[in-house]
């Protein structure tokens, strides 16, 4: 069914998200007629535009990014509907200028004062603009309206401003207001993690200690830092990607199985996973944590690219890392000791995303005198992008007259089943947003746990500046230390070909 009737407000409208990611979506929704009759998108922004001028420079790449399916009625309906404010998002006064712009909509378009608003702006203004918004009681809810508020990450740089942001924007907010959104929750293969884990009756009575041997979560970038060398600086491998988007894809994956799919029932079991990973000790730091940062190097694709400390807005000096890689556990029943390694890096070899399961081996003794063909232990892949799937490795007899083993695998692939169904990975969060639905997204709690995880690898990095960066040439696997992370312990990261 729809969303009720709303506005969705989007500070920041003249930035990249919004016509990449937020417009798109808002195409794709209302493609699968998600979107309310009485709906209106207000773009906020400091340049000079009309309504007309937002929905020429919107429509420009829609077609890029909506791709084959792009028809033009689709987007005829929808641009009517996009709307366009110049802000001072600064000035007081010019939210009262919203206010009457927006009784202007619910008055004109039957928007029933719903208000989404979704900052697209640089987390140093969150907590400015809501408070402008709160001064002029935009985001005071009644019975009969509701008020909701997105935030995209980075939630604070460390646990300390984490818990800033969250207690100051918890003075104009309710909890059950604020969205924090991280887009992994948003892709259809992390939301099957769960589907795989618990509606296949054979998968959960292995899924412990007692049959995986480890489980190593990737993600692999060929990118560099393209045009956000400024942000990157300040945040690094670790902050931009760990406490986010890997302990996302290390909370589903490793959760007991909650009550319901509701919100709260989801969120206890993550925060109860993210409770019971051991913070490394500083001494651990040293050997269980690896960074790296790219020098120049040649891609597979040939392609000759500059370091890191050659891109724009980077420090010719600089220490920021492009790699992270660390070595966690958990203590609790179903996980002790199991390693769980974590990775994630820039320009690296390629790009992709899954996280492998390795079983344990089985005892072959019956098989010793057989000949062997690269028999690799039992492992499940889930592959979250691309070419999104699940694949299982297995051992099995090679035909011919001699008892020889192989390795085969069985491959699901989404395209396979459900076809190429285009998607930003936004739609479905609006959405829920749209409706109050906060499963997928990040209540306060989970944010300051994520932090907690990283800061003892954060300070012994910041009060330990490494000598010998760039540590890894582009276009290879990341440092050589994050092999031995694995090769220590008698395993492998596994690589794709
Ligand atoms: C963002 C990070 O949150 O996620 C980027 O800031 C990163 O640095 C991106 O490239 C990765 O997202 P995806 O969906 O391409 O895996």
């Amino acid at each position: 069914p729809p969303a009720p009737p709303n506005v969705m407000i989007i500070f920041g409208a003249g930035g990249d998200l919004t016509k990449r990611k937020l417009v798109p979506a808002l195409y794709h929704l209302s493609n699968a007629r998600l979107l309310p009759e009485s709906f209106v998108m207000l773009g906020l922004d400091r340049l000079d535009m009309d309504d007309d001028g937002f929905r020429n420079l919107m429509g420009e790449q829609i077609r890029d990014h909506v791709g084959e399916v792009f028809e033009e009625d689709v987007w005829t309906k929808l641009c009517e509907r996009l709307q366009y404010m110049k802000i001072d998002m600064l000035s007081g006064p010019d939210y009262e200028l919203l206010c009457e712009r927006l009784s202007r909509i619910d008055a004109e378009r039957g928007t029933e004062g719903n208000y989404l608003f979704y900052m697209a702006i640089p987390p140093s203004l969150f907590s400015k603009v809501a408070d402008h918004l709160g001064d002029v009681g935009l985001l005071h809810e009644t019975e009969d309206d509701w008020r909701r508020v997105i935030i995209e990450k980075p939630f604070g740089r460390d646990l300390d401003s984490a818990i800033a942001l969250n207690n100051h924007l918890h003075k104009n907010l309710d909890e059950d207001q604020i969205y924090r959104i991280d887009h992994y929750l948003g892709k259809e293969t992390v939301q099957n993690i769960m589907v795989f884990r618990f509606a296949n009756g054979f998968i959960e009575p292995l899924w412990n200690r007692h049959h995986i041997d480890h489980v190593q979560i990737t993600v692999a970038e060929s990118v560099g830092v393209e045009h956000r060398g400024a942000y990157y600086e300040e945040a690094g491998a670790m902050r931009d990607m760990i406490p986010n988007h890997l302990l996302v894809l290390l909370g589903f994956l490793a959760m007991e199985p909650p009550n319901s799919f509701e919100a709260h029932a989801m969120r206890d079991e993550v925060n109860k996973v993210l409770d019971a990973i051991t913070p490394l000790t500083p001494e651990q730091v040293l050997t269980h944590a690896v960074r790296g940062q790219y020098g120049a190097g040649t891609m597979p694709n040939g392609e000759q690219v500059m370091a890191y400390r050659a891109s724009n807005g980077v420090d010719p000096n600089s220490h920021t890392e492009t790699f992270a890689a660390l070595k966690l556990g958990m203590d609790n029943w179903r996980w002790a000791g199991v390693p769980f390694y974590l990775r994630t890096g820039k320009r690296l070899t390629a790009q992709y995303t899954e996280i492998a399961i390795q079983f344990k081996k089985a005892p072959t003794i019956m098989f010793q005198d057989t000949e062997v063909d690269e028999l690799e232990p039992d492992m499940v892949v889930l592959r979250i992008q691309p070419n999104e799937g699940i694949q299982m490795s297995l051992g099995a007899k090679i035909p011919g007259p001699t008892m020889r083993i192989g390795t085969v695998n069985m491959d699901f692939c989404y395209e396979d089943y459900f076809g190429n169904k285009p998607a930003t990975g936004y739609e479905t969060l609006i959405y829920d947003c749209m409706k109050g639905d906060a499963t997928l997204y990040k209540h306060a709690d989970t944010v300051e746990k994520g932090w907690e995880i990283v800061q003892s690898v954060l300070d012994v990095w910041s009060a330990l500046p490494p000598r010998e960066f760039p540590n890894y040439a582009a276009g290879t696997w990341g440092p050589a230390a994050a092999g031995n992370l694995l090769r220590e312990d008698g395993r492998l990261w596994r690589r794709i070909q």
